[in-house]
């Protein structure tokens, strides 16, 4: 850690939580807690909580959380340092000077190693552009008609065709092997050795919201397999939480943003004059993408391609956004295939124009359906009007549903009323119809999230080792009467006794605990998560009553203890030493009876 830890603590002490978080999220107060919809996960109903008490927060529906530290770091995606620095800024404290020294380098958080990687390579791939090896690629980049400012505030740059060369800088540099290799820049083969990743491409650094260099796309000058070459997922880049373009359309004045498929296509729009535009980084747009957008927008424009996997994109994407809160709508870009090629052949302002006449996202899902139905059979046409009754179920507010029945009924030229009895009768039975049951897609990752949560018997032992420190939190008083049975010794797992070790020292030297300073010893986000939700784990049952958790706080003790004392007679077989051995049995028979009262 580059400050002290006094200061550090002040920091953290001159920030209060509540504030601090306030200012990102619309927090409630309910009992001893606040309460948000979670910034890091898609959801509807609050499960997000702020404690004053504890200066902490967690979700009990993702698991993230923390102390203040980590929310900047998480929400603003910053490394511990530059959270310190910020809230010492909030709070008028002067830091001291950092001192950079190479152990103190050595030391620094791998995140804000492989960013400054990053930023080198960024570097040195802008001046290889400039060179006269990149003059085909800077050649290359005049030809798609990008003028000098453009390829300057985008960073474009080009990796030379000798593919050891940024690897050979970097090494210049002092960056060693196993940083390059976290950094997936690099390919380290058993066979050919070691060689960039890119090589003879023209170079899209990826920012994140930070402008901070997180990984890159590379293309090939002309027609070539594959097209673009995207990093690997890294410590710091992960393709589902970020946008390309997004550093700079958060500083556009307009009220939406456009959201496109490709690189090129949002530094078209961003040098026609349309600097809200963003795009996903190779991969399907995803949930959390939609929430980073929230932050900025509540209305999106889609300027996907006009191809078949561009609308099924755009059916993708639409749900996405309406479960974060945003309105879509949906650009025609016909007879062109991408905004680049649009802007090319008609300008910016025809592409105004357009954005001007987008098409509302439940009108586009019904046009896309209808090209399935045969309006001239009217069996089929009957078929058409069912599904998209089942379509207009998913709006759960009386309001906008009727308004929509109408403008479908009058668009279709059919009585309202006829519609609107359709769908009462579809509705009949479930209130609050979930959008996959009206036939959308894209809810893989909700499952993914559901069945993540099946618990392995390993997964049981920590759950164990968790609730124990929560209920010392707590209920500090537990520490008096766990003196002499259970101790951090008992909690194996690394990390948990790590934290367990910190919060028994605390309590015996002050007879008190604070999770939340604990909290900042720990200095990746990862980390800090995890600790975090180390003292939030609640009984499966919530509501159990004293007596009930008092049982339960002695299953959970004598689990633990059972683990920890089975480990040590183990150490103790292997080292042979037979006594000891001996002792842990007869210690066993003895713990199988424990109980601990609360009284
Ligand atoms: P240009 O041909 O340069 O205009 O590309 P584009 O911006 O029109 O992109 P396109 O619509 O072809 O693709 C959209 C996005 O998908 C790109 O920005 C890349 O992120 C990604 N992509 C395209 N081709 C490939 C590929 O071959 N491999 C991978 N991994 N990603 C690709
Ligand atoms: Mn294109």
């Amino acid at each position: 850690m580059y400050y002290p830890e006094e200061i550090i603590e002040e920091v953290r002490q001159r920030n209060d939580i509540v504030e601090v978080i306030s200012s990102y999220v619309r927090l409630q107060k309910r009992g001893a807690n606040h309460m948000g919809l979670c910034p890091f996960h898609n959801e509807k109903s609050p499960s997000f909580s702020v404690s004053a008490a504890k200066q902490m927060y967690y979700c009990f529906g993702c698991g993230k959380g923390g102390n203040v530290f980590t929310f900047l770091m998480e929400y603003e995606n910053e490394t511990f340092g530059e959270a310190v620095k910020a809230l010492a800024d909030r709070a008028g404290i002067h830091l001291p000077e950092q001192e950079y020294d190479a152990e103190a380098k050595k030391r620094a958080g791998l995140r804000s190693r492989l960013l400054e990687v990053n930023k080198e390579a960024a570097t040195y791939y802008f001046y290889q552009l400039r060179s006269e090896k990149g003059r085909a690629a800077m050649e290359y980049l005049k030809g798609r008609a990008l003028s000098n400012e453009t390829i300057r505030e985008f960073g474009l740059g080009f990796s030379s065709q000798n593919s050891k060369e940024l690897y050979r800088y970097l090494k210049s540099k002092g960056y060693e092997d196993e940083l390059l290799r976290q950094s997936g820049l690099m390919t380290f083969d058993e066979a050919r050795g070691v060689y960039d990743k890119f090589w003879n491409r023209v170079m899209f650094p990826i920012f994140d919201t930070n402008s901070r260099v997180i990984g890159f796309g590379g293309r090939v000058m002309g027609d070539g397999s594959p097209k673009y070459l995207n990093s690997p997922e890294t410590a710091v880049f992960d393709k589902s939480r970020n946008l390309y373009g997004l550093h700079r359309a958060r500083l556009s004045r307009e009220k939406y943003m456009l959201v496109c498929e490709g690189y090129m296509d949002v530094i078209s729009l961003h040098q026609a004059g349309f600097t809200n535009a963003v795009a996903s980084l190779g991969t399907a747009f995803t949930g959390l993408q939609a929430n980073l957008l929230k932050r900025y927008t509540g209305e999106v424009v889609l300027t996907y391609d006009s191809d078949a996997a561009g609308i099924k994109a755009a059916l993708r994407a639409i749900p996405m956004m309406k479960e974060a809160g945003i309105t879509t709508k949906v650009l025609n870009m016909k007879p062109y295939k991408d905004p680049d090629e649009f802007i090319k052949a008609l300008g910016a302002e025809a592409f105004r124009e357009r954005i001007r006449e987008a098409q509302n996202s439940f009108y586009f899902e019904i046009s896309v359906l209808e090209q399935d139905y045969d309006m001239q059979d009217p069996e089929s046409k009957t078929k058409f009007f069912q599904a998209v009754a089942r379509r207009l179920l998913v709006f759960a507010d009386d309001l906008e549903r009727n308004t929509y029945i109408e403008a479908v009924a009058s668009r279709y030229f059919i009585p309202a009323e006829q519609l609107r009895s359709l769908v009462n009768r579809l509705g009949a039975g479930y209130v609050n119809v979930l959008p996959e049951q009206a036939g959308y897609t894209g809810w893989e990752e909700r499952r993914e999230r559901a069945s993540k949560k099946k618990q392995t018997a390993e997964e049981g032992l920590k759950q164990s080792q968790r609730l124990l420190l929560t209920w010392l939190i707590e209920r500090p008083e537990l520490f008096d009467k766990l003196k002499g049975v259970v101790d951090e010794n008992d909690i194996l797992e690394p990390l948990y006794h790590q934290a367990a070790a910190l919060l028994f020292q605390e309590y015996r030297e002050t007879g008190a605990v604070n999770p939340a300073r604990l909290l900042s010893q720990f200095e990746s986000k990862e980390e800090q998560t995890e600790v975090a939700a180390l003292f939030h784990t609640l009984p499966t049952e919530e509501e159990l009553d004293e007596k009930a958790q008092e049982k339960a706080f002695n299953e959970t003790i004598r689990r633990i203890k059972k683990m920890s004392l089975e480990e040590a007679a183990k150490k103790a077989s292997e080292q042979g030493n037979m006594e000891r051995f001996g002792k842990i049995i007869q210690e066993q028979a003895r713990w199988q009876k424990l109980y601990i009262s609360w009284e």
